[in-house]
């Protein structure tokens, strides 16, 4: 069964087609970050005007790519939430237009799911088998820092999340204090690579009787220490020593990720799961997916880091596991900015 998957609900503009969940024929994603990186965050006007722009051609290539037509796929399958209710609805459109047009049914699906079984799309990697359910997701993106208990497909209960900030959200802002570019994830993990370590420790906070979590104080820390050291208000008087940057750069990442895998292994211990599916933007971080499979008491699957961040293939996987139980087209759908999984 092929899948065409489209996902528009943040800056990226993503088409994939996908076969029985897990085959990648093609998948283009069209980033917007150096459009928003200007404003030092995404500007939702803009990322729905640029998915207009984007979503026909980012279509066009990935049937191309996958050297198929539109006749010979099963299905249309797109994000209609959560993100930012302009820029699901260009998606969500496109998909109804295509599905109609050529006669395919469409399904409107949760963004998060599609982090989930982005895990499906690795080689070899089929998580229902090995480790097999039930599975504890942890997804960590811009948005969310979800701990979500998978006992089989489509069924999913949110067992935690964060109580402010997002884990993705979190290391956005700490880059700004540090004078980092957007998005900063990716900024503060290859700055920390140049840290020679001894910053005094940041934060871990824990939110009591609870696997929630909440990362402002942490991020407020690093911007009270970034004041501390000169960094922040910038000036061009006084540029920040690189040194200083990476090193508290580099304890940042280790506060975040220690937080994010502690939660998760007593998340694994009260569930007892099989395994951890690591999932979402921040997943694509080094130092997070090296230290989740070093201290986690149990098998984790994190799907290479382009299949973390935003894109098509993910959804085109999620996709097939509600075809394959014969959901019907679902015309009603609409966009949903604040949908929720479990
Ligand atoms: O899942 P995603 O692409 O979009 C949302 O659904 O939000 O996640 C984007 C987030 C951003 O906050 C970005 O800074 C973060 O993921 N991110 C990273 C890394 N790559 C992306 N955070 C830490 N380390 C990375 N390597
Ligand atoms: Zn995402």
């Amino acid at each position: 069964m092929r899948i065409l998957g489209i996902e528009t609900s943040c800056d990226e503009t993503a088409a994939a087609v996908i076969e029985d969940g897990s085959y990648i024929h093609s998948n283009v994603v069209a980033s917007q970050a150096t459009l928003h990186a200007q404003y030092g965050g995404i500007v939702p006007e803009i990322a729905a005007r640029q998915h207009m722009i984007t979503i026909v051609p980012v279509i066009r290539q990935a049937l191309d790519e996958a050297s198929l037509r539109a006749d010979e796929l099963d299905g249309v399958a797109v994000t209609h939430g959560p993100g930012l209710a302009g820029a699901l609805l260009i998606g969500v459109n496109a998909a109804k237009g295509f599905s109609l047009a050529n006669e395919l049914p469409f399904i409107g699906l949760n963004h998060l799911e599609g982090h989930i079984y982005a895990a499906w799309l690795e080689e070899g990697v089929n998580p229902e088998e090995s480790p097999g359910f039930p599975l504890m997701c942890l997804i960590a993106s811009g948005g969310h820092t979800d701990l979500i208990l998978m006992k089989g497909h489509g069924d999913y209960t949110l067992i935690a999340r964060t109580r402010d900030d997002a884990a993705g959200e979190a290391f956005d802002k700490a880059a700004r204090a540090l004078g980092l570019s957007f998005p900063g994830g990716p900024e503060i993990q290859r700055v920390a690579e140049h840290s020679h370590g001894g910053e005094p420790r940041l934060p871990r906070p824990v939110v009591r009787d609870s696997l929630d979590f909440s990362f402002s104080g942490l991020k407020s820390a690093v911007a009270r220490r970034a004041e501390e050291y000169g960094m922040y208000p910038p000036s061009e008087d006084s540029p920040p020593d690189p040194q200083q940057v990476a090193n508290v750069a580099d304890e940042f990442q280790q506060a975040v990720v220690d937080c994010m895998v502690q939660r998760t292994i007593q998340a694994v211990e009260r569930y007892r799961v099989n395994g951890v599916i690591l999932g979402g933007g921040v997943a694509a971080n080094s130092h997070l997916r090296q230290e989740m499979h070093k201290r986690v008491p149990v098998e984790v699957i994190v799907p290479r880091p382009g299949l973390c961040t935003d894109n098509g293939a993910m959804m085109g996987a999620a996709g097939y596991f509600h075809f394959r139980n014969k959901v019907g087209s679902q015309w009603d759908v609409d966009v949903i900015p604040s949908l929720r999984l479990g």
